[in-house]
């Protein structure tokens, strides 16, 4: 079964009351369950964690690079200002995809420039809270066809190796 992480940069904790015409009026924890949810029914686990502090969203990929088959990211704010948390992708050693609720392009111009977005595989933004959806499936995908779209555990097909490490 394919391991992933979901981390939640700063403040994400915030959704459900923190401007709900952008970002929707689900809470964190629903939209967590429901993206749980869709990845079991995928065939893949997830675990998340929310970190407001810089450092802690640094450290927390660079372990979670050896841990996890793959990383959902939505960096926040960091997405425009964060040096290091690009390099913490970029040294991680899985794959990242970057996600974001909102479009960040129709939005203000200092919005426009994602710094993380080159060292992840791609960027998913502008659904809502079904872009973790959105961004669970296509790592998947993207750890398939990395496998030589061969299938995963637990699915009909031949059974890979998805514990070593992919980009
Ligand atoms: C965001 C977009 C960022 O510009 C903003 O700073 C956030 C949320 C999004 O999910 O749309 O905190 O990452």
């Amino acid at each position: 079964m394919l391991k992933f992480l979901i981390l939640n940069g700063p403040n994400l904790n915030l959704l459900g009351r923190r401007e709900p015409a952008v970002y929707g009026a689900a809470t964190l924890p629903m939209i967590m369950r429901a993206a749980r949810a869709h990845a079991a029914r995928a065939g893949v686990s997830v675990d998340h964690r929310q970190y407001n502090d810089e450092g802690d969203l640094v450290t927390a990929i660079g372990w979670a690079g050896k841990r996890y088959d793959g990383i959902v990211m939505n960096p926040g704010a960091f997405t425009h200002t964060s040096v290091a948390v690009r390099d913490a992708i970029q040294g991680c050693g899985a794959p990242v995809v970057e996600i974001h609720l909102s479009n960040i392009h129709a939005r203000e111009a200092f919005r426009h420039v994602s710094i993380t977005a080159p060292a992840c595989v791609g960027q998913i933004m502008g659904f809502g809270a079904a872009g973790y959806n959105l961004a669970i499936d296509a790592l998947a995908g993207h750890l398939i066809a990395k496998n030589g779209g061969r299938d995963m555990p637990g699915r009909p097909g031949p059974v890979i190796k998805v514990g070593a490490k992919r980009r």
